[in-house]
């Protein structure tokens, strides 16, 4: 069961980059979907939860704010100017209005992300400083008490590694030939328990890098407590994905072990999971938690965006794992697949949502 998914994957096989007809900068819709529902709650936050007069802020007039999990752009500036022009309001209506603001922003991703095109993309009419930051998010990236916000969205449900389990034969967590929790709950707990150790990871670090008053601002995809979540449209479709795989392998174009030893390391929390892990971190408290439906839901999804949505993101690790030449004709497949199995966008598998946090330092 020595495989490559076993190491901390998601370091080595970012988003696509570049700005061509496959890259996230391109194919990033549904996450902007996100970040345009998340702008009113981001406000309403900073408004009521960020105390720019707090002395413990220690930010005279400089405001320091992180992104976790930029990508390449453009969502992750939209999100950044949020926050900013949330802050500026709220610096308006208080009374230490005389002295003039100025932002830090840094764009946390992994080392491979292709930070390139996110700096050649910067807005021009950028009202703040930029620099980027690589690094594990599950890590230390910044020194201690120095950032005021943190912000992430679309990244948190992004699994450090498959779950060892998932991948032992022996165990009665192997996903087989399946690459999620599709329909197996002992592998969805082995994803969950994961998942749980990843927020805390991140919990643990920020706690460090933010100043006591600092908030973090996150958007996580989720699903409803005690719905069956394997059964949920978004790991349906990774069931379609699979789908392609085994009919490949039997083909002879890929090998049974590939398929096999291969996973989709993304898992949608709950509100009560996020809550309880939220919960084992004592040096935050929560400020406010809701979930909202961003997605515009159309009844017949397109499914060569879907398709494309996907392999953007997952692409790297597709090639890693099978080899850059099964890519193209894989999603060729796949659009295919979801065509002839439209029923999996059936509105009751439609269960997925996006969860809204924001935390305080205390
Ligand atoms: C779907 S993109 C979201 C980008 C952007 N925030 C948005 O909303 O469009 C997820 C990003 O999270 C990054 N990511 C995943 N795991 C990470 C980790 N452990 N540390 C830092 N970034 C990570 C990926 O490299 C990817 O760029």
């Amino acid at each position: 069961m020595a495989d490559v998914q076993t190491k901390n994957m998601a370091e080595s096989y970012p988003v696509n980059g570049g700005n061509g007809p496959n890259s996230y900068a391109q194919n990033s819709c549904y996450q902007k979907e996100v970040v345009d529902g998340a702008k009113g709650m981001i406000t309403k936050a900073i408004a009521e939860k960020f105390d720019i007069g707090n002395p413990l802020l220690d930010c005279p007039n400089l405001i320091r704010i992180a992104d976790f999990g930029c990508s390449t752009g453009p969502n992750t500036f939209i999100s950044v100017q949020n926050i900013i022009e949330a802050i500026e309001l709220k610096h308006k209506s208080t009374q230490q209005n005389s002295k003039t603001l100025e932002f830090h922003v840094f764009f946390n991703d992994l080392t491979s992300n292709d930070f390139n095109t996110l700096f050649m993309s910067l807005p021009p009419s950028r009202e703040y400083f930029a620099a980027g930051v690589p690094g594990s998010f599950h890590g230390r990236v910044f020194p201690k008490a120095t950032l005021h916000i943190a912000h992430s969205s679309n990244s948190l449900h992004w699994l450090s590694k498959i779950p060892e389990e998932v991948l032992d034969r022996n165990s009665l967590a192997w996903s087989g030939k399946k690459v999620h929790y599709t329909g197996n709950e002992k592998v969805l707990e082995a994803y969950s328990a994961q998942f749980k150790n990843d927020m805390k990871t991140f919990l643990s670090a920020r706690a460090l890098e933010i100043v006591s008053g600092g908030v973090i601002l996150f958007f996580v995809g989720g699903c409803e407590d005690g719905f069956l979540a394997s059964q949920t449209c978004s790991s349906m479709q990774f069931g379609l994905l699979a789908s392609c795989l085994v009919e490949m392998a039997e083909l002879g174009m890929i090998s049974e072990e590939k398929v096999e030893s291969f996973n989709v390391p993304i898992y949608l929390t709950s509100p009560k999971e996020l809550k309880e892990v939220i919960e084992t971190n004592a040096e935050f408290s929560i400020e406010r938690m809701e979930n909202f439906v961003p997605y515009k839901n159309p009844e017949m999804p397109d499914c060569q965006m879907l398709s494309t949505h996907l392999r953007v993101v997952i692409e790297g690790l597709i090639s890693e794992h099978f080899g850059t030449e099964i890519v193209e004709g894989l999603f060729e497949r796949y659009t295919k697949k979801m065509e002839e199995n439209y029923f999996v966008f059936d509105m009751k598998y439609r269960q997925e949502f996006v969860i809204f946090v924001c935390l305080k330092r205390k």
